[in-house]
């Protein structure tokens, strides 16, 4: 049991958790690890479904919960089918933050898919967004990016898939609002670096990949200091005549 613990806590986790947040956290990841093992180890579930996701909250709070060193993203509000692709991905190796792929390594589909169902039909206020980017430059190249995109190389604008208000367009795109640039920079970072993949095809990394490091940290802050509108739902999709293709796993009953 000690081993799984501290195994949560490192490699991938470790990048997010940094070593002085381990002790601090590692209560929840005790709570974590006993309620999810009778699941784990293919019990019937017999728990309701708040139950079932206490653990799942304790690591990501409401609205995703900010440490120093790195972020656990906030589930609330997101489009099922992205939740439940994010947690094939993790179980099928596609990302690899240690503590995620132990949660659901054993969990089968159908509960995947209960438990994406449950956070994206939450709705929970957003953390209001941060300051703009201080230096004037990354912020007009942050903001032509996510509107306008670059067509000199090949990057579409990220509002043609994520939403006109950056909120999401259902069944797979999530949203991009709330979340703080370290981590929306980091995602992309791994999209690049080839540590985070999506379902084939898989458009993020092309895109991450047309990124330079700068383009990456101007569009991330430009992002997260966003002001989160009044109606933060993703829109109806799919996304119309998307600009590339993006893969997904079968959602369950497809
Ligand atoms: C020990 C802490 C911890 C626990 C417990 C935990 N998570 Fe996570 N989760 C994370 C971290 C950290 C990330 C971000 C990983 C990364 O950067 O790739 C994450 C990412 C995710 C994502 C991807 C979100 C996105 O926007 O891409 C989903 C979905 C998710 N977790 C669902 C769950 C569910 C469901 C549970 C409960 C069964 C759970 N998590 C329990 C730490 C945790
Ligand atoms: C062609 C459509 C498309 C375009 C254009 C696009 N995205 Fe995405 N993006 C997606 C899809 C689909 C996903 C979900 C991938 C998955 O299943 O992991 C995603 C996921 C993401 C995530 C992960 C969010 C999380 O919670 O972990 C980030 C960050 C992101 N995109 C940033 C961007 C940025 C920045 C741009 C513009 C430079 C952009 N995207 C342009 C389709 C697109």
């Amino acid at each position: 049991m000690l081993s799984v613990l501290k195994a949560a806590y490192s490699g991938g986790a470790g990048k997010v958790l940094k070593q002085r947040r381990i002790c601090t956290l590692s209560w929840r990841t005790v709570v974590v690890a006993l309620a999810l093992l009778p699941a784990a180890v293919g019990a019937p579930p017999t728990d309701s479904m708040e139950q079932r996701v206490q653990p799942c909250i304790a690591c990501h709070g409401e609205q995703g919960i900010d440490l120093e060193s790195g972020y656990v993203p906030r589930l609330h509000g997101k489009p099922a089918g992205y939740l439940y692709n994010q947690l094939v991905n993790f179980r099928e190796g596609r990302r690899n933050n240690r503590a995620m792929v132990i949660m659901v390594s054993h969990l089968a589909d159908d509960y995947l898919w209960e438990m994406a169902e449950y956070f994206a039909t939450r709705d929970v206020p957003y953390p209001p967004p941060a300051s703009p980017p201080a230096n004037a430059q990354l912020a007009t190249r942050g903001r032509i990016l996510a509107t306008e995109g670059d067509p000199a190389r090949d990057i579409p604008a990220c509002q043609t898939c994520h939403g006109e208000r950056l909120t999401g367009v259902l069944p797979n795109t999530p949203g991009l609002l709330g979340l703080p640039s370290h981590y929306l920079a980091a995602q992309l970072g791994a999209w690049r670096a080839g540590t985070r993949e999506a379902a084939a095809p898989d458009c993020m990394h092309a895109i991450a990949e047309r990124l330079t490091g700068m383009d990456i940290q101007a569009v991330s802050l430009w992002i997260a200091a966003q002001p989160v509108p009044a109606d933060t739902s993703p829109i109806a999709g799919p996304v119309a005549e998307p600009p590339m293709e993006c893969g997904s796993v079968p959602l369950p009953g497809q």
